[in-house]
């Protein structure tokens, strides 16, 4: 028996893993059906041999063993790992709750609801009732500022760490310099230094807090994360009457302008299956740009959204997209890939939590929307060696052999609808 027999007829469909979705540890090894030490390894896992846990957020390299591989590779293989899991909500149960959360006389916070359901501050706005905000582009900060610096009064509140730190003043304008948008003086409690290029996006929310009504202008870097919100000034507890005018007039007039955020797909392929796949993500994705990994534009950087499609080598993303997705930061970024094991195999989920890990190391700052696998056909000289050399140690099952004649058929359309209903909802959560 096997990981990949166990898991039999069921796991026919792509798999997609949404933001730090169900995280099965697994160990490292070729799940294609194709290498002869997968038999071993599998065995000394049911034996119970495992031999530690994983702690770190980067793939394991422990106790690998090297082994010639037909076009001259080594096969690696790893240690077996406990399966450590942790499931969110995600968005679109966010969705679903959001209007009865917000009534509840609870103080929610937008991050109280991101960190609750596992998606950015910046996708619960996209997850309100579209009444509820506007959502406009980062630019319009410096026009928004001066407005907020007519209001007589209102609180900046910013969060950090868990913590939430208010100042309750008049906004005054600033003037740019040195690559900030300097606050100093002007008869204002809040003075500071906005790095207003990192000011992606602005909200205008009536979300209400803790049944009050409540005005804020929400401003967020490029990854959806919230760095301060400015909350209208209130008296008595009720919201100052032009204040409350001020506002409205810009939730009215500013609007959000798609064509600012381009996306880009980059996809690795040696057979052509991921790039079958890439090519129906590409087509989901509003105003996106697609590429072969041999051939990256050099302004990565400029992308809003990021989709990377690899092929599974050795459990992993295979080397060039590896080395891509490991580069990644302050980005919004999705992954897919195909393999020849099932895509909802320990094997494949291993694959997606390992290289979701390398996105999420500290420091990176990409919001990791998800993964999706699906089956990808096996290259004939890998089909010729499993012939030729499996022997008594890998025997070609029915199961086994069901398995990889089942993945020379993917992916098929079903996969490539599967992918595409995946990918339009990061663009619904990232309101592309
Ligand atoms: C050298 C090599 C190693 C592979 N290792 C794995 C593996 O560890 N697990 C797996 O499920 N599939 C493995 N496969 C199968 C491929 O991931 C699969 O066929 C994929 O769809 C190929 O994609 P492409 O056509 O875009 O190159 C391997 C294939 C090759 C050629």
């Amino acid at each position: 028996m096997n990981n990949f027999e166990e898991n039999s007829k069921k796991h026919q469909h792509g798999h997609c893993h949404g933001k730090h979705e169900n995280h099965n540890h697994e160990g490292k090894k070729c799940e294609c059906g194709s290498h002869s030490n997968e038999h071993q390894q599998v065995q000394s896992h049911e034996e119970g041999k495992q031999q530690g846990h994983c702690h770190g957020k980067e793939e394991n390299k422990h106790n690998n063993m090297q082994k010639p591989d037909i076009a001259g590779m080594p096969f690696k293989y790893d240690k077996e790992e406990e399966v450590i899991e942790e499931k969110v909500l995600g968005f679109t149960k966010l969705k679903e709750d959001l209007p009865l959360l917000m009534q509840e006389k609870k103080p929610f916070t937008i991050s109280t609801f991101a960190q609750m359901y596992g998606v950015s501050d910046l996708e619960v706005c996209y997850a309100m009732p579209e009444n509820m905000r506007t959502i406009t582009d980062g630019k319009n900060f410096e026009r928004i500022w001066k407005e907020l610096a007519t209001w007589e009064k209102a609180t900046v509140i910013i969060q950090y760490k868990g913590s939430a730190f208010e100042i309750s003043t008049k906004i005054a304008e600033g003037v740019f310099g040195h690559g900030f948008y300097n606050i100093m003086g002007g008869g204002s409690a809040f003075e500071g230094h906005i790095k207003a290029d990192n000011i992606h996006t602005i909200v205008f929310s009536t979300m209400p807090f803790m049944t009050l009504e409540s005005l804020s202008v929400l401003f967020f870097d490029k990854t959806g994360g919230l760095i301060f919100s400015v909350y209208a000034g209130r008296e008595n507890r009720q919201i100052i009457e032009n204040i409350k005018t001020s506002f409205y007039k810009m939730k009215g007039e500013y609007s959000y302008e798609p064509v600012s955020r381009k996306s880009l797909v980059i996809y690795s392929s040696l057979t052509g299956n991921t790039k079958k796949v890439a090519e129906a993500v590409q087509s989901v994705i509003p105003n996106c740009d697609i590429f072969p990994i041999d051939n990256l534009p050099e302004n990565i950087d400029e992308y809003y959204f990021i989709s990377v499609g690899y092929w599974v080598d050795r459990g992993l993303p295979d080397a060039k997209s590896k080395k891509l997705i490991r580069s990644l930061k302050n980005m919004n970024v999705a992954l897919f890939g195909t393999l020849g094991a099932y895509p909802d195999s320990p094997h494949a989920k291993g694959c997606i939590r390992d290289s979701e890990n390398m996105l999420k190391l500290s420091g990176k700052n990409n919001n990791v929307l998800g993964s999706f696998l699906c089956l990808g056909k096996i290259d004939p000289k890998l089909m010729d060696y499993m012939g030729k050399f499996m022997g008594e140690t890998h025997p070609l099952t029915p199961e086994r052999k069901a398995r990889l004649l089942e993945a020379q058929t993917h992916p098929d359309n079903n996969d490539l609808d599967n992918v595409k209903s995946v990918f339009k909802s990061f663009v619904e959560r990232l309101g592309l």
